[in-house]
């Protein structure tokens, strides 16, 4: 599973066989420069799920996440907001994140016909209450209760686990004693499948900002910056008119750019 934010993202993982696409509410600091997951808005969460949507074109499975305060005060706000993802942002299923206490909610939109996705351990809408991104379930009572979290939540109806930010130990146990797909993110090799941020992955990510447990698998960030110093560079230098392709040859009724 990877995350996409709009419909470059949703071909880009269409084209590379990405199983699920999320658009996690992480696009509140990867996209909207927040410090925290907090601000994210239903209609934002609607309209990136709309843009990937159309960049993906059926190819994966496309969760959207359930942002902050669009879940939390009642399950009659849960099901309308969760509606919103599904019709008007063509999301396939909701992803939200919390333990027992959600149980009733993940019950009602299960039974509204909504798949849910659960989402345990370190919860960045917990940001203020856990004292930062830290990890979580070190203790041997808070590892269990996050265990006790994620067989409640399987139980409730969830179709598929996220575990983030707990010790690799505790997220085998998880895998091995939860019956639904458990997908990992800063939570060791042992899970059924794993989870990164596109622009983690893709050395987007300011070096400052990564994740510690993040290898990017691409040099995205530096190679966007070498292009783009070497295109101000050229157009100073009065060169630009002269880089290769840049005349079309195919004359003047030709489209300036395909659709
Ligand atoms: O918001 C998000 O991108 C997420 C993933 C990191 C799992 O919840």
């Amino acid at each position: 599973m990877v995350t996409a934010y709009d419909a470059f993202h949703g071909r880009l993982l269409r084209e590379a066989g990405i199983d699920i696409a999320l658009v996690g509410d992480s696009l509140g600091m990867v996209v909207q420069g927040h410090d925290s997951t907090l601000p994210v808005t239903v209609s934002e969460m609607v309209y990136h799920t709309r843009m990937v949507a159309r960049g993906l074109k059926g190819a994966s499975l496309l969760v959207s996440d359930m942002p902050f305060l669009s879940y939390q005060p009642s399950i009659e706000t849960a099901i309308r907001e969760a509606g919103r993802l599904i019709k008007e942002g063509g999301a396939q299923a909701v992803k939200l994140e919390g333990g027992k206490d959600f149980v009733p909610t993940v019950r009602a939109l299960v039974s509204a016909m909504i798949p849910v996705m659960g989402h345990v351990g370190l919860l960045p809408q917990k940001i203020h209450a856990m004292g930062g991104f830290r990890l979580q379930g070190r203790e041997s009572a808070e590892g269990e209760a996050i265990l006790a979290d994620a067989r409640a939540l399987s139980q409730a109806g969830v179709f598929a686990l996220v575990v983030e930010g707990i010790p690799g130990e505790l997220a085998k146990r998880i895998a091995s004693e939860v019956p639904v797909p458990v997908i990992g993110i800063g939570a060791g090799p042992h899970t059924d499948g794993q989870v990164l941020v596109i622009h983690d992955l893709m050395g987007w990510t300011p070096a400052e900002r990564l994740p510690k447990f993040v290898r990017p698998f691409s040099r995205g960030g530096e190679e966007a910056v070498r292009a783009l110093s070497e295109f101000r560079r050229m157009v100073e230098a009065g060169q630009f008119h002269k880089t290769e392709g840049h005349d079309t040859k195919e004359g003047p009724d030709a489209p300036v750019r395909s659709q």
